[in-house]
């Protein structure tokens, strides 16, 4: 027999890239694939979950009869996720969420004029929805989220992930360092877990499918399965 030990359990997973728009026919996006999240799906479908995507921008398809929640920019991709969460056991934060959007959307296609200089672009800051998550989960709600860094001046890719799981106070920060290797589409991964202390509590390499079956044992671990 099959083990499913998130059967009876509702999981919502937020995926791919947002796209914050400029004008009619422009935005500012990332390279997010939704390759991690989608394996995290099928991972928590086969471990019996009801599982609700929210995805934003992707390459990868999604597994087959798998019904999306699509969303556009990050405001948007907010107010999907804090509805699918707020009745989920575990909510997954896998989306690549942009940190900035521009202040205004033109109501038309930004022109080009000769001999005028290019336009600036002012940006505002995005709703974090982690945080948001975190502050509005309850006591048996678990909450999941991921970090990619790489390492500069001020600290190695793991020391930015260590601040960053304290910053955010999710249960579980996966983490992985993306100077490493090449994580953007590509099928492996390597990563490491974190709890709100920044302290280290699990790791897990190898295909994505690995990766999303390690985070969600992880998550029935806190959710004391
Ligand atoms: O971009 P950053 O490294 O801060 O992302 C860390 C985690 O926070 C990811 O799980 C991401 O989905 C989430 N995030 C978010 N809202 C943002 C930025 C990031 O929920 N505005």
């Amino acid at each position: 027999t099959v083990a499913r030990p998130l059967a009876g359990r509702k999981v919502a997973i937020s995926l791919g890239g947002t796209r914050e728009p400029l004008d009619p026919v422009r935005f500012l996006g990332n390279r997010s694939s939704g390759r991690q999240g989608f394996a995290l799906a099928a991972a928590a479908r086969r471990m019996g979950a009801d599982v609700t995507v929210v995805a934003g921008s992707i390459e990868a398809h999604p597994p087959r009869g798998l019904p999306l929640v699509r969303v556009g920019s990050a405001v948007e991709m907010r107010e999907a996720m804090l509805a699918a969460s707020a009745d989920a056991d575990v909510a997954i934060m896998a989306a690549a969420v942009a940190d900035f959007r521009p202040v205004s959307v033109g109501a038309h296609k930004i022109k080009k004029t000769d001999g005028v200089s290019a336009p600036t672009i002012e940006l505002v800051q995005n709703p974090d929805i982690l945080a948001e998550l975190v502050e509005l989960s309850g006591p048996s709600q678990v909450v999941i989220g991921f970090a990619a860094e790489t390492g500069d001046a001020s600290g190695s890719a793991l020391e930015h992930a260590r601040a960053k799981a304290r910053r955010k106070g999710a249960d579980l920060l996966v983490f992985n360092d993306v100077a490493a290797a090449e994580v953007f589409g590509s099928g492996d991964n390597s990563v490491v877990f974190l709890d709100r202390d920044g302290g280290t509590v699990g790791a897990a390499a190898g295909s994505k499918a690995d990766v999303a079956a390690a985070v969600l044992a992880a998550a029935c671990d806190l959710l004391g399965e």
